[in-house]
């Protein structure tokens, strides 16, 4: 965790080859369903988005190890970065799951795309790590984006400035004081460092250092 700011970290990340605009694809295909479904109500997009979020680090990881075991070698810290992620993502769904309540219809949701996205990223990450990577960030840069939004929100009225629940105080270390706004600064925060860090695991495996290449995870099939 990062400690937030109000600064805007909004960033864009021009994709480069076919891969990566096949990465964009997939996210910008998936913001169409979610900006349709969701509208403004971000708290409940909030909830459905961050239980599909919890998925990429977990699945990441699990491969990495396994590629470790395999081929018995280091995995350079991103079997922990990766759990770290995916551990962040499932405290964002703690912590608004108790500003919206998810319905019927979208708890439901969540059932059918955790079903379909955990099997699709498992099978992109075996056979295409890079592109799975890229497709996170891009996915990330969306959640900058959304939380943004989400702020400006807040910010305008239009969502009540509720106390923050004490989850988020806790996990985030905030004061008693603390409000929504504060968690979605730190929620954001995240969220673009997850975004860093993915699209430097993609640039690592689309340019794989010479020296240790061959013992470094992520860079052998
Ligand atoms: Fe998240
Ligand atoms: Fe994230």
């Amino acid at each position: 965790m990062s400690a937030g700011s109000d600064a805007s970290p909004i960033t864009r990340r021009a994709p480069e080859g076919v891969r990566d605009h096949i990465a964009l694809g997939m996210v910008r295909f998936m913001r169409v369903f979610a900006d349709l479904f969701f509208r403004k109500r971000y708290s409940h997009r909030a909830v459905v988005l961050e239980t599909v979020a919890a998925v990429p680090g977990m699945v990441g990881g699990l491969l990495q190890h396994l590629k470790c075991l395999r081929h018995i070698c280091e995995d350079q810290g991103w079997i922990r970065e990766l759990l770290d992620e995916a551990e962040n993502e499932r405290m964002h769904l703690m912590t608004f799951i108790h500003i919206a309540k998810p319905s019927g219809l979208e708890r439901a949701l969540i059932m059918i795309a955790q079903a379909i996205f955990y099997n699709a990223y498992f099978f992109l990450y075996l056979f295409a790590p890079r592109t799975a990577h890229r497709f996170v960030a891009y996915l990330e840069e969306e959640a900058v984006v959304s939380y943004t939004q989400f702020l400006e929100a807040i910010d305008a009225g239009r969502i009540e400035n509720v106390a923050a629940p004490g989850i988020a105080r806790e996990y985030w270390t905030l004061p008693a004081s603390a409000r929504l706004r504060d968690v979605v600064i730190e929620v954001r925060a995240d969220e673009a460092r997850h975004r860093d860090t993915n699209h430097a695991f993609a640039d690592t495996l689309t340019r794989p250092r010479p020296a240790d290449g061959a013992a470094q995870a992520g860079t052998r099939a």
